[in-house]
């Protein structure tokens, strides 16, 4: 049982609204000239570098950043095939309508357990190396028992929190028989997968017509929350609909995209604060040439925000919650600390975690550490890679 302290942290942003000697003033519960002890994975002491308990090892980060590991809690990493003529089709105009879903099903379907595999540990490597210490990943691109469990069964070895999208599209084979695939989503399959997942999601979108309806989005959750999974939604992405308003009557963790959002929907979220989330994706309004959301106007409704990259080969192929934050802050209208603190507390919250998201004692040892002295770095060198997940913080996400 090994204890490490990190020293020469010249700015600790901790997230913690109760560390003593911290400045609260933008609720990061910041510390200048700060250390860490990390002891079986688990951190056990913050505070001033000068007072920093003894331990078995040290490790100097040279008067870099350290800030809590960012939490994804949003992605869809088990799929085969590529897809970037859609984007550049859409950099010129056309609309995304969530057609080419079909295309990544097909790809996925035609790859090998190993294949899966070695692309998701790739994608999971690519969101560490730019600071992801915990990321959510979600089936959706096999659509049937099989591809739907096996993505599950693989998602499960890199992360905990695994998400059950059979209700992403009706795929081909069952067009014109929606009902029969949303019989097979809460029935064969979801009994294939309920063992291999944490939550169920359910892709609730009246502007798409392989999406699905309110009542069918009501039916597949309830089927999810009868045998133990917690609920997600995919809602409000392609125009005003019902999927907030159904995640926050069913008190779903999670309500995803909230790219169009009437005055009501804001109203119900803020009502829903301590159960359920906005999670904005910003990488997907990029992606798709969408408007984006405005956050602050979320966040002074009373609003509980987070943010997620949607990493995913249709609408934001990008699992860069750096280039997420940068995002945030010039298209949503947040502060800084107001993005950091979403990809962070915010969206541990959206996952129902109170062991990350934050640095306190207690807390998992998920740290990032950046190659700059403040965490104001992350937004003013945008595009620069100066994040990373810091060594030895666990297993990926799990
Ligand atoms: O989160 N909204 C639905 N699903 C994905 C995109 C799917 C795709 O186009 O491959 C999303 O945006
Ligand atoms: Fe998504």
């Amino acid at each position: 049982m090994t204890s490490t302290v990190f020293t020469g942290i010249a700015e600790l942003v901790t997230g913690d609204p109760l560390l003593e000697g911290a400045d609260h003033s933008e609720h990061l519960g910041l510390l200048k000239d700060a250390a860490v002890v990390v002891q079986d994975g688990l951190i056990a002491w913050v505070g001033p570098g000068a007072a920093a308990p003894p331990a078995d090892e040290r490790q100097d980060v040279g008067g870099r950043a350290v800030v809590p590991g960012f939490v994804d809690s949003h992605s869809h990493l088990v799929f085969a095939g590529d897809r970037s003529q859609e984007f550049s089709a859409r950099m010129t105009g056309t609309r995304y309508d969530a057609g080419g879903i079909a295309t990544s099903v097909g790809a996925t379907r035609g790859a090998t357990d190993d294949e899966l595999r070695t692309l998701v540990a790739a994608r999971v490597a690519e969101m560490r190396a730019q600071g992801t210490t915990t990321v959510e990943i979600k089936s959706g691109y096999g659509l049937s028992v099989r591809d739907e469990a096996r993505s599950l069964r693989i998602a499960a070895e890199f992360t905990s929190e695994t998400t059950f999208l059979g209700a992403h599209v009706v795929p081909p084979e069952f067009a014109g028989r929606r009902a029969e695939y949303v019989a097979l989503v809460t029935g064969e399959m979801l009994t294939a997968c309920a063992p291999f997942a944490r939550w169920i999601d359910v892709f609730c979108e009246p502007h798409s017509s392989q999406a699905f309806t309110e009542e069918e989005a009501k039916v597949v959750l309830s089927a999810g929350r009868d045998v133990g999974l917690g609920l997600r939604v995919h809602g409000n992405q392609l125009g005003h609909g019902p999927g907030v308003r159904l995640a926050v009557e069913l008190g779903a963790a999670s309500v995803d995209h909230c790219t169009f959002l009437s005055a009501e929907d804001v109203e119900q979220l803020a009502g829903a604060s301590e159960t359920t989330v906005a999670t904005l994706l910003p990488g997907v309004e990029f992606s798709t040439r969408s408007p984006y959301p405005n956050a602050r106007h979320l966040l002074d409704a009373g609003v509980s925000i987070a943010l997620a990259s949607d990493c995913n080969p249709g609408t934001c192929y990008s699992s860069s919650i750096p280039f997420v934050l940068a995002l945030a802050v010039r298209e949503m209208s947040l502060t800084p600390a107001q993005a950091l603190l979403a990809a962070t507390a915010g969206s541990a919250k959206s996952l129902r975690r109170n062991d990350i998201g934050m640095i306190c004692a207690g807390n998992r040892a998920d740290l990032t550490v950046l190659d700059a002295p403040t965490y104001l770095h992350l937004f003013y060198r945008a595009g620069v890679p100066i994040a990373c997940a810091l060594d030895p913080v666990g297993d990926h996400g799990r």
